[in-house]
This record gives structure tokens, C-alpha cells and sequence, in this order.
């Protein structure tokens, strides 16, 4: 850029590259489709808990097997809820170890489904189910004769009232499992009840598994701190929650806990363009673009519409802009724009200018 140009001509596409302070530390992946989670979970090795995403069709999953079909529909503040379609042919034993981890472990309120059971077995909770499963299974379900035949349904015993204070009844116990894995081959389904619902429900093909983190409490100063008793009742552990007027996961070493966008006040979609935290297009949010209307506007960037840097997307990583060619933006101007506290324009774009001073 030499001599004093006073516009910015023309550039189809800019990248604007987020200053990592704005998307946190970029090691781990948090979204996978249209699922997005929070630390301690994501979808890539530097993760705190590692999930799979299969990142074309955006389906994520539990524990090293993909053909596990173990799928996360999503994760809450307390739980992970896994979709399980019903298959004959999913190992239990293989499921076993993926469900059963040193931060995560299946609760209570899940029932199994379980196949190609030794005739007379003995483990515990073991029973014929009330409704046949072949009621709800598909042709996918690779349950032939012989597997729908031997099917049976493990019904926790609920914790009575009395129960309640031994808190490792919360979740299933690991060893009754494992003897149940002798004798039924297969995991084909699961059902859980929602106790917390306006009336308990029975969430077909659905599992919960309640997660931690180990050690003494890492929250951040605006979020309660709940211990959690795990499945090994010597281990520490605990799980972070913001307080009321704070939004965020709460833990001292991910995002922490941050003032809530006044009631959930930030508009994240412009037109057809959807963006994620930190961006959005109302003055609440923490990165705020322009917007001219949010049924079918045109998203920009800075404080001027009439300079005309569109956004034309928003990733992980970058702000894409589009700049339809235009002899008066002022590059000046343009300069305050696009050099933020937030993100900057990176070195591989090349800029057209005009209006030069000569020579
Ligand atoms: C990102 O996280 C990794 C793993 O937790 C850590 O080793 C690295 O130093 C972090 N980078 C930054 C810039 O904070
Ligand atoms: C996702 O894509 C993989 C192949 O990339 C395929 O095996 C899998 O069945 C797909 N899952 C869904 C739910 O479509
Ligand atoms: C996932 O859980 C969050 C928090 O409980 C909830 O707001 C959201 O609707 C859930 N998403 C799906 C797809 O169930
Ligand atoms: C059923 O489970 C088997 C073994 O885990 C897997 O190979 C197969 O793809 C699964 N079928 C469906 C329809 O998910
Ligand atoms: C389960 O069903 C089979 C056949 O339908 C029957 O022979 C068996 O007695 C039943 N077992 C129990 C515990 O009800
Ligand atoms: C399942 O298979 C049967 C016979 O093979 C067929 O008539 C039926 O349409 C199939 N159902 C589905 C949902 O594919
Ligand atoms: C799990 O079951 C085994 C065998 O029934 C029992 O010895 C053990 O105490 C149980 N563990 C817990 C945490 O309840
Ligand atoms: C299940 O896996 C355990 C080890 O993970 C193994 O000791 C056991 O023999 C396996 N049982 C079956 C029935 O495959
Ligand atoms: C945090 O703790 C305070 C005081 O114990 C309680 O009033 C509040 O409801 C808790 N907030 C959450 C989100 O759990
Ligand atoms: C959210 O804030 C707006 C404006 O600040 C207010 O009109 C609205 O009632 C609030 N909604 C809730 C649910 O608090
Ligand atoms: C919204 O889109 C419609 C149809 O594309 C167009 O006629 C209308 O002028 C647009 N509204 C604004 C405010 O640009
Ligand atoms: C915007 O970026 C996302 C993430 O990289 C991508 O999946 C999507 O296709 C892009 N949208 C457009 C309109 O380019």
C-alpha cells in the first residue's frame, strides 16, 4: 500500500482471523453438526472428554467404536444422552467399556434391551419385557430369529426412599453388569424415564449417563460448585454450574461463567446466516455484527453499513467478508472496521485500492 490511497476498491472475499482470546483456546473442537457442547466435552484429541464426530453428517458418538451406535443427541450441564437405535448385533460387552468411564457412567433410570441371553439366566433384574421389543424394530435391526427370541429386559430396581443417601445407587453398578454381559451377548436398546418431567416419562431408545470431573472443585467465581459422588465412592469430584444472570460452563479452566446476554437477548441469525457465540446481531451479544433485518438482511461488519463489508460467513476460525466492488469506500474508514479488538484481516488477502496520491 503505497502513497495515500483513499479507498478500498474491490476484494470479492476477506478473512478476517478471530483473535484466539475470542473463541478461547482453539485445541478443541466443540461443535460436530448441530450439536455444540462445552468443556469438558468436544469433538477433537485435545479435549478434555474426546467425543466422535463424523464431521460429514454430523453424527457424534460414545467410546472408541463408531459400529457401537452409542450416538450423543445431546449434553446437558448434568448428563449425556446417548440415541441408541435398537440392533441386535451391538456387543454389550464392547458397550460396557465405552459407557462405563473414569468421568462418565450410565444411571439408574436407564432399562436395557438385551439379546442372545443363555436360556435360564441367572444375573440380576434379568425379566421377559412387557412389550416385546420387536414391536419397535426395523429391518435394520439385524435381530434375527434367534436374537429376538432370546431378548430380555434389565429393569434397575429404583432406589427406595431410605436408598436415597447411598448415592452410588444412582447408577447402574458395573460388576452386575459385566456378569450380565456372560450371558446376554447384545445391548439392542435402552429406555429411560425422565423423573424430573411435569410426569415421569419414558424416553424410548434413549440412555443418560451422568458425568464429572474428578478432583476438588475448579469453578469459576460466578458458578456453584456441586460434588459429585461417582460410581467409586473414594474418588473426589465435582461438576460447575453459573449462577443465575450468568451463562457459560462454569469451570475454572474452560470458559468460565459470563453475564448473561440480558435474557438471552443475542440474535444469532441475520437473514440466512447463522453464527455461534461470540457472535451475533443485536447489541447484547459479545461480538456484535450489523444487521439491516434479521428476516432477510445483510450482515456486515463495523459500525457502517455504507462501507458495505459484508459478512458472508462466520467459522471457527474466520470472518468472511464479501466486498462488492465499490469506488468510494473509504479505506480509512474501512481500516477502523476491520481491525478490532476481536479479529483483523490476515496477511493472505490482497487489497485493491484507488484514489491513490500519484507516484
Ligand atoms: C491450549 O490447551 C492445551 C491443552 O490444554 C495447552 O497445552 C495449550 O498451552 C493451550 N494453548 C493456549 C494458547 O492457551
Ligand atoms: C454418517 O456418515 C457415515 C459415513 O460417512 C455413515 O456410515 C453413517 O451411517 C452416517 N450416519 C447417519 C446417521 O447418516
Ligand atoms: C439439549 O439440552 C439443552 C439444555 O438442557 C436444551 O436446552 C436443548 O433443547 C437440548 N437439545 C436437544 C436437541 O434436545
Ligand atoms: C448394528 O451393530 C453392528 C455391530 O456393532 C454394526 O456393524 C451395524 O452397522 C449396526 N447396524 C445399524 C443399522 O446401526
Ligand atoms: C418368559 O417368556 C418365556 C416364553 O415366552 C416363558 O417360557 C418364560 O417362562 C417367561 N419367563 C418369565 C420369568 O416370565
Ligand atoms: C422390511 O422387510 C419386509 C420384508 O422383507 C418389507 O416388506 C418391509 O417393507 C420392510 N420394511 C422397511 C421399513 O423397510
Ligand atoms: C455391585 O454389585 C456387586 C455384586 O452384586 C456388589 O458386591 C457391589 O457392592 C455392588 N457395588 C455397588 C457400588 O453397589
Ligand atoms: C467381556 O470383556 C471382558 C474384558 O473386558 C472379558 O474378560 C470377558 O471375557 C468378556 N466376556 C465376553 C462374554 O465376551
Ligand atoms: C447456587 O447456590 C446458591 C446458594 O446456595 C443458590 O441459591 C442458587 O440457586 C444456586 N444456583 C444454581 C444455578 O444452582
Ligand atoms: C427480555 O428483555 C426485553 C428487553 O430488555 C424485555 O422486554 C423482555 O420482557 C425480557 N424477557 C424476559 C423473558 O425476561
Ligand atoms: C426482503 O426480501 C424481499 C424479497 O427478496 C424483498 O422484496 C424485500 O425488499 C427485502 N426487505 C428488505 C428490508 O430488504
Ligand atoms: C459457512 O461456514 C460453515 C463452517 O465452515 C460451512 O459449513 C458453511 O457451508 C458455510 N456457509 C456458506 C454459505 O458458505
Amino acid at each position: 500500500m503505497r502513497g495515500l490511497a483513499a479507498a478500498l476498491l474491490l476484494l470479492p472475499w476477506m478473512l478476517l482471523l478471530l483473535h484466539a482470546a475470542a473463541v478461547g483456546n482453539g485445541s478443541c473442537a466443540r461443535s460436530c453438526g448441530a450439536l455444540t457442547v462445552q468443556y469438558p466435552f468436544g469433538f477433537s484429541p485435545g479435549c478434555e472428554i474426546p467425543l466422535g464426530c463424523d464431521q460429514a453428517n454430523g453424527t457424534a458418538w460414545l467410546g472408541g467404536a463408531r459400529e457401537l451406535g452409542l450416538l450423543v443427541s445431546n449434553v446437558t450441564a448434568r448428563a449425556l444422552f446417548l440415541a441408541l437405535r435398537p440392533n441386535c448385533s451391538r456387543r454389550l460387552n464392547a458397550s460396557l467399556e465405552a459407557l462405563f468411564t473414569k468421568t462418565y457412567a450410565p444411571g439408574r433410570q436407564n432399562a436395557l434391551v438385551v439379546s442372545s441371553c443363555r436360556p435360564a439366566s441367572l444375573a440380576a433384574d434379568i425379566s421377559n419385557c412387557s412389550v416385546h421389543p420387536s414391536a419397535y424394530f426395523d429391518n435394520s435391526s439385524q435381530c434375527g430369529r434367534g436374537a429376538a427370541d432370546s431378548i430380555h429386559c434389565v429393569v434397575p430396581t429404583q432406589p427406595t426412599s431410605d436408598d436415597n443417601i447411598r448415592v452410588p445407587d444412582r447408577f447402574l453398578n458395573r460388576t452386575e453388569m459385566q456378569t450380565l454381559a456372560a450371558e446376554c451377548t447384545g445391548l439392542v436398546a435402552a429406555v429411560s424415564y425422565d423423573w424430573d418431567a411435569p410426569a415421569p416419562a419414558l424416553l424410548l431408545s434413549t440412555m443418560e449417563l451422568e458425568w464429572w470431573m474428578l478432583g476438588p472443585c475448579r469453578c469459576s467465581r460466578q458458578a456453584n460448585c456441586t460434588r459429585v459422588t461417582t460410581p467409586d465412592a473414594r474418588q473426589e469430584a465435582f461438576r460447575c454450574e453459573c449462577r443465575v444472570g450468568f451463562e457459560g460452563d462454569g469451570f475454572a479452566e474452560g470458559a468460565g461463567c459470563r453475564k448473561d446476554a440480558g435474557n438471552g437477548s443475542c440474535a444469532r441469525s441475520c437473514g440466512g446466516l447463522t453464527v455461534q457465540y461470540p457472535f451475533g446481531f443485536s447489541p447484547g451479544c459479545e461480538i456484535p455484527l450489523g444487521c439491516d433485518d434479521q428476516a432477510n438482511g445483510t450482515a456486515w461488519v463495523g459500525g457502517a453499513r455504507e462501507l458495505g463489508l459484508l459478512v458472508h460467513n462466520v467459522t471457527a476460525r474466520a470472518v468472511v467478508l464479501s466486498l462488492p466492488q465499490d469506488c468510494s469506500r473509504r479505506l480509512n474508514a474501512s481500516i477502523q472496521a476491520l481491525f478490532s479488538k476481536s479479529y483483523a484481516p490476515g496477511s493472505q488477502n490482497a487489497l485493491v485500492v484507488s484514489a491513490c496520491s500519484p507516484a
